[in-house]
C-alpha cells in the first residue's frame, strides 16, 4: 500500500476562527491541527505529503520545516477543486492521491489506511469518505446508488429532498492519479458559492461511465472539521480524550482524567500516579512510579522513575529520578535536578544543575548556579546572580552547608565541605572545608532593658505631676 501521494489542502481562509493565524496553525494537544493530519497521513503510509497553502502560506511552511513536507501556493482561494488542481504537477502520476482537509485533525492513521485498502482493492476513479450524521447542516450530501455515489451534493446548492440526506462528505478521498487533474479541469464554478468544487468531479466520473464509491467513516467523530473555536475546544476535547486513554491503557493511573491536559507527544511510564489539574505540555516525558498531584504544569521538560511533583511547575529541565519537587516549586527553563534532589516549597530556580542528594528546601531563589552532591541550601537563601546589567554564576562545591538567610553574590564560589553562617552575605570565595561569617557581629548591653524600663517608668510620673498641677 506504501507509495500512494497525501495532498492535503490548507488555503482556507478561515474567517470564522477570527484570527490573525492561519487556521490550520491552531494548535490541538500541542501541535497545529495540520501537524495532527500530516502525521496521520504518514502513519498510514503516505510516501509523499503535498500541502496546499494559501492564507499564511509562509508562516504554514515555516511551522512544518524539515518534516519532508512539500508544499504548494493556491494564491486566491477558489475552492477545494482549484486547490487540488495546484498539486497537479506534484501528484499526477500512475498511483493513488489521497486527499485530506487540513482543518480536520481527528481523523486517524487506520481511518486513512483502511480507506486507501478498500480503494486499491476495488480501483474506482474515487472513493468518498462518508458518514451518517445526526445533524447533516453545512455539510455535503452523498446521493448514492448503493455503493456508488452519484454526486455529492453542497448544502447551499441541495434541494430541500437532498438536504434531508444524513450521509455526509468528510472531505477525505482517494482518487486514481491518472484520472483526477483531467476531471478537474471540467469542473465548473457555477454554483452558488462561485467556486470550483472538488466534489463536482463525482459527477463529472460517473458521466465518464467511471466509478466512484463511498467508504463509510467508522467513526464519525472524525470527520468534525474546525471552522470555529467552539470546534476547535471540541476537538481539544476528543483527542485529549483519546491521548489519556491511551496512556490509561499503558499502566497510568488518572485519577480525574477529565481535569488533565496531556499533549500528543508526551510519554508516561506505567505506574506513574496523576491527580486532578496536571498540564503535561510539549516533549515531555515522564518516568515510571511518579506521583505528579496538580496544579502542576510541566512543559518541554523530562522526568525520572519515582519523582513526585507536587503543586509546581517545571519548564524546559531535566529532573532525574527519585527527586521530590513542591508544593510550590517554580523551575524555570535550563535545570538539571540530580538524582534524590529535593527542591521544596516557594523555590524559584533558573538555569542551574543541582547535584545528587541535595536540597533547597524552602523560600529560595537559585539562578545560574552549579551546585554538587550533598549540599544544603539553607531556607531563605538568594543567589544574587543580576548586577542589573549581566547574570553570573554560583558554585556551591560538594558538601557545603549555606545557613538560613544567606546571599551569595555572584560571581562567586563556596569551596567543598564548607559551611557559610546564617545571615551571610557571601562576596568572595569560601575556601575548602571552612566557615564563613559574614554578617555584623552580634554585641549584647547587659542591663540595658532594666534601664530603659525604669526611665520610661520615671517619665511618666514626671508627666502625671505636672498635669495635676
Ligand atoms: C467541504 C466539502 C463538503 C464537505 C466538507 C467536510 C467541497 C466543495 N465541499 O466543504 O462536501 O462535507 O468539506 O468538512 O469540497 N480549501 C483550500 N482552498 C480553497 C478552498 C478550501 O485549500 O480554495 C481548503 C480549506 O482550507 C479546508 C478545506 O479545503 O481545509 C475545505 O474547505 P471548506 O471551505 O472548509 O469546505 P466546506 O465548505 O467545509
Ligand atoms: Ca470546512
Amino acid at each position: 500500500m506504501n507509495g500512494f501521494t497525501a495532498v492535503i489542502l490548507a488555503a482556507g481562509e478561515g474567517t470564522r476562527m477570527k484570527s490573525d493565524i492561519p487556521k490550520v496553525l491552531h494548535r490541538v494537544c500541542g501541535i497545529p491541527m495540520l501537524g495532527h493530519v500530516i502525521n496521520a497521513a504518514k502513519k498510514a503510509g503516505a510516501g509523499k505529503i503535498v500541502v496546499v497553502v494559501g492564507k499564511g502560506a509562509d508562516e504554514v511552511k515555516k511551522a512544518f520545516e524539515g518534516q519532508g513536507v512539500n508544499f504548494v501556493v493556491q494564491a486566491e482561494q477558489k475552492g477545494t477543486g482549484h486547490a487540488l488542481m495546484q498539486a497537479r504537477k506534484e501528484a499526477e502520476g500512475d498511483g493513488i492521491i489521497l486527499v485530506l482537509y487540513g482543518d480536520m485533525p481527528l481523523v486517524t492513521a487506520e481511518s486513512i489506511a483502511a480507506m486507501v485498502q478498500f480503494h486499491s482493492e476495488h480501483r474506482p476513479a474515487a472513493t468518498v469518505m462518508t458518514a451518517r450524521v445526526q445533524d447533516p447542516t453545512g455539510y455535503g450530501r452523498i446521493i448514492r446508488d448503493k455503493l456508488r455515489v452519484l454526486a455529492i451534493r453542497e448544502e447551499k446548492d441541495a434541494l430541500p429532498e437532498e438536504k434531508t440526506i444524513n450521509e455526509i462528505n468528510s472531505g477525505f478521498y482517494c482518487f486514481d492519479a491518472s484520472l483526477v487533474f483531467e476531471a478537474l479541469t471540467k469542473v465548473k464554478n457555477d454554483n452558488r458559492q462561485g467556486e470550483f468544487y472538488l466534489t463536482d468531479v463525482v459527477e463529472i466520473f460517473n458521466k465518464e461511465g467511471r466509478d466512484v464509491l463511498a467508504f463509510e467513516a467508522a467513526d464519525p467523530l472524525e470527520i468534525s472539521g474546525i471552522n470555529d473555536r467552539c470546534q476547535l475546544a471540541f476537538a481539544q476535547k476528543v483527542m485529549q480524550k483519546r491521548i489519556i486513554e491511551r496512556w490509561m491503557k499503558e499502566g497510568v493511573t488518572f485519577v480525574n482524567p477529565d481535569t488533565c491536559m496531556v499533549d500528543v507527544n508526551v510519554t508516561i511510564g506505567r505506574d506513574t500516579i496523576i491527580y486532578p489539574g496536571v498540564l503535561l505540555e510539549g516533549e515531555t516525558h515522564i518516568g515510571g512510579g511518579c506521583l505528579i498531584v496538580g496544579p502542576s504544569r510541566i512543559k518541554d521538560s523530562s522526568i525520572g522513575n519515582n519523582s513526585e511533583i507536587i503543586m509546581s511547575q517545571i519548564l524546559e529541565s531535566t529532573v532525574a529520578d527519585g527527586v521530590k519537587i513542591g508544593p510550590f516549586s517554580n523551575l524555570r527553563p535550563g535545570c538539571r535536578i540530580s538524582e534524590e534532589v529535593k527542591i521544596g516549597d516557594f523555590v524559584e530556580i533558573k538555569n542551574t544543575s543541582v547535584g545528587p542528594g541535595s536540597k533547597v528546601p524552602h523560600l529560595s531563589y537559585v539562578g545560574d548556579a552549579v551546585i554538587g552532591r550533598k549540599v544544603n541550601i539553607g531556607a531563605g537563601t538568594i543567589f544574587v546572580n543580576y548586577d542589573g546589567y549581566k547574570k553570573h554564576q554560583t558554585m556551591v562545591e560538594d558538601g557545603a552547608f549555606i545557613g538560613c538567610n544567606s546571599n551569595l553574590i555572584a560571581p562567586v564560589t563556596v569551596k567543598s565541605g564548607s559551611y557559610v553562617a546564617a545571615g551571610s552575605t557571601i562576596t568572595r570565595e569560601v575556601p575548602e572545608d571552612s566557615l564563613a561569617v559574614a554578617r555584623a557581629r552580634q554585641e549584647n548591653i547587659i542591663g540595658w532593658a532594666e534601664k530603659r524600663r525604669k526611665k520610661i517608668k520615671e517619665e511618666k510620673i514626671e508627666g502625671g505631676i505636672r498635669n495635676n498641677g
